[in-house]
């Protein structure tokens, strides 16, 4: 139940139909036993910029932002995270009384997803799959939580891949990013030297559940570890490739948590309860 005390939090994007983030936010909200309701606030695009206005003098604690307004709300923020000032992308909004700070918790969520092989991937070369808001949190992360020492950095777009690393050079100095096109041919050229693949594309993600970023059977080797952003599904069929080798395959299940974790106890100050809404959602998964 909701009173006049509650205090608000939510998720902005478009669409939202199918954001898992209220689940388990009003989950933890519901076993910590707090004053709390996170709700989805859709925006259309047309209505960004007085929705937003809106929310800063209402009484809302704070948001996650999601596609396709990560980028956008930078130019409403008062103050941000260093992350969000070097990624350039926010997933996550603190409202000060109408002064919004901006944060990027998906750092957070790759940090502990990562944590187990910490040592593995210490100076260890890292192939990057996708150059937008979710690869320069998964960069990011890399460098400064696990002192990777090499980024081989696969795109579609190169002049994009390109541009990253002019960013983290200049904001992180970290010099050691070399940008490809997304060719399959340059991919097994480098993997000798990766010890992490690391897909942030979306390709593979539900309804395309039969696509993988890289296919030939070459690209997979037992002594890799393989990492697919996406969630849904949480076996992809990059994922099913890589297990069938034998080589380590992780999930986008323990990020999503992880950011969410994050972004609750920079609004409530409060522990999330990771393992019951990782259960949650395999479960809703399972239903599905
Ligand atoms: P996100 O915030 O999830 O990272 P994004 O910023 O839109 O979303 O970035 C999506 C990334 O996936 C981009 O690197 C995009 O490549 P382009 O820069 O060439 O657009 C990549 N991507 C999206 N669809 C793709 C596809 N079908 N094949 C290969 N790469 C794809």
């Amino acid at each position: 139940m909701f009173d006049f005390d509650t205090t608000k939090l939510g998720v902005i994007g478009y669409p939202l139909k199918h954001s898992l983030s209220p689940l388990i936010h009003n989950n933890a909200i519901e076993k910590l036993g707090l004053n709390y309701q996170y709700q989805p606030l859709e925006i259309k695009p047309g209505n960004f910029d007085t929705s937003i206005n809106g929310l800063k003098i209402m009484k809302i604690k704070g948001f996650n932002v999601t596609i396709p307004y990560k980028e956008q709300i930078i130019g409403y923020l008062h103050n941000m995270s260093k992350e969000v000032e070097v990624i350039g992308a926010v997933n996550t909004v603190v409202n000060n009384d109408g002064k919004l700070i901006g944060y990027n918790t998906d750092v957070t969520g790759i940090k502990v997803t990562l944590e187990r092989f910490g040592e593995e991937l210490s100076n260890s070369g890292i192939i990057v799959l996708g150059a937008g808001g979710a690869s320069r949190a998964v960069i990011y992360s890399l460098i400064e939580h696990f002192n990777v020492s090499k980024i081989h950095l696969f795109n579609r777009t190169v002049e994009k891949a390109e541009k990253l690393k002019g960013q983290f050079s200049e904001k992180l100095n970290f010099k050691e990013i070399s940008c490809y096109n997304f060719d399959e041919k340059r991919i097994a050229d480098v993997l000798s030297r990766a010890k992490l693949v690391v897909n942030t594309t979306p390709v593979g993600m539900y309804p395309d559940v039969n696509e993988s970023p890289i296919n030939h059977y070459k690209l997979f080797k037992k002594d890799k570890i393989y990492f697919d952003l996406i969630y849904n599904p949480l076996k992809t069929n990059f994922l099913k490739k890589a297990e069938r080798t034998g080589a380590a395959g992780i999930n986008g299940l323990k990020m999503f948590v992880g950011q969410a974790a994050e972004s609750f106890k920079l609004w409530t100050g409060k522990e999330f309860p990771i393992e019951e809404s990782e259960l949650l959602i395999k479960n809703k998964f399972i239903d599905s």
